[in-house]
């Protein structure tokens, strides 16, 4: 998913060519406030203006519900965005008023009822952190769980969220933790967070293949170059197939074991789900 500013005409016509997945039009923090209401009106006209999301899904990033930003914002569901990424939440409680509020102006603006989803950015306040466990069936809206590390180092009067050997400190790893796991609680995709140094794609590499290995399932990039980057690296490798054939290969061939050997490696269902989901993504990127 690749932010764009919602106020940059540039960046905003950019997008267009990207190979993201999905682009997030940005009305929060990407945007100076004194440009919200120009940016509210550039999203919009910019959703209405492409109608056909089969290449490329639309999402909005709104202003936080405890603001009066946030219904402001909410004229963009005129353009009928595929979801809202909702920052600053609290607990599952923002997603259902969210949805409240959706549910109202879908109705309004003539789209589909319940089609507009909802990402939340869960880990950015304190509060959030206690209420990772909160989105199971929260609404049939929610799509995924995104975290971020900023925020919540202001929140909570850090001034870097870094140690000195340049890794996440404890409690940023613990929002990377309790969002993977919130959202496999939910079922629903965990989504890491960017990488802010955008000029340094190796590292963007290994942080996307780190995520990949952990469970999520999709990242967010910041800038046009990082996009081919995350796409690869969440994309299962030749060799992850060629592997996970084998496995669910040996397991067919042996109907009757729970637990086998392969190449000197000892394989029980965990595995076999494994090699199952990769072949499925396999199969989902080859269409
Ligand atoms: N989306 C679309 N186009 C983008 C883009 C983005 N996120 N970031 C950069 N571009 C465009 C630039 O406009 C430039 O276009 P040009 O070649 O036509 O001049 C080109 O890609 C190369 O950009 P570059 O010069 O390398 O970067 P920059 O200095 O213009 O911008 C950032 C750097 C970080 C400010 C910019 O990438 C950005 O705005 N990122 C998104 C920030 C954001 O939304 N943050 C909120 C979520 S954390
Ligand atoms: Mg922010």
């Amino acid at each position: 998913m690749l932010f764009v500013p919602g106020d940059s005409e540039k960046k905003l016509s950019k997008g267009d060519e990207s190979p993201a997945d999905a682009l997030i039009l940005d009305l929060e923090d990407a945007v100076a406030p004194s440009r919200t209401q120009i940016a509210r009106g550039m999203v919009l006209d910019y959703l209405r203006s492409r109608t056909d999301r089969s290449k490329q899904q639309l999402w909005v990033r709104i202003n936080p519900l405890s603001t009066p930003a946030a219904l402001l914002d909410l004229v963009i569901v005129g353009g009928a965005p595929d979801g809202i990424v909702l920052p600053k939440v609290n607990s599952a409680q923002d997603v259902i008023q969210l949805s409240h509020y959706l549910e109202a102006l879908e109705v309004r603006e003539g789209v589909a009822q319940g089609a507009i989803r909802i990402v939340p950015v869960a880990t950015e306040t304190a509060p959030a952190m206690f209420n990772l466990g909160s989105y199971a069936n929260c609404s049939p809206r929610l799509a995924g769980l995104t975290w971020g590390a900023e925020d919540i180092a202001a929140a909570l009067g850090a001034s870097t969220n870094r140690r000195e050997n340049g890794e996440y400190d404890h409690v940023f790893q613990l929002a990377r933790a309790l969002c993977l796991t919130g959202a496999a609680a939910a079922g629903v995709q965990a989504i890491d967070t960017m990488y802010g140094d955008y000029k340094n794609p190796a590292g963007l590499e290994a942080d996307s293949k780190y995520a990949r290995r952990s469970g999520f399932t999709g990242k967010i990039a910041i800038h046009p170059a990082q996009v081919d980057v995350i796409n690869a690296a969440f994309s299962p490798s030749e060799d992850e197939i060629a592997w996970s054939k084998r496995v669910v290969d040996v397991f067919t061939q042996n109907p009757g074991l729970g637990t086998v050997g392969l190449d000197g490696k000892m394989l029980d269902m965990p595995h076999l789900k494994q090699a199952q989901s990769v072949l499925a993504l396999a199969a989902r990127f080859a269409k």
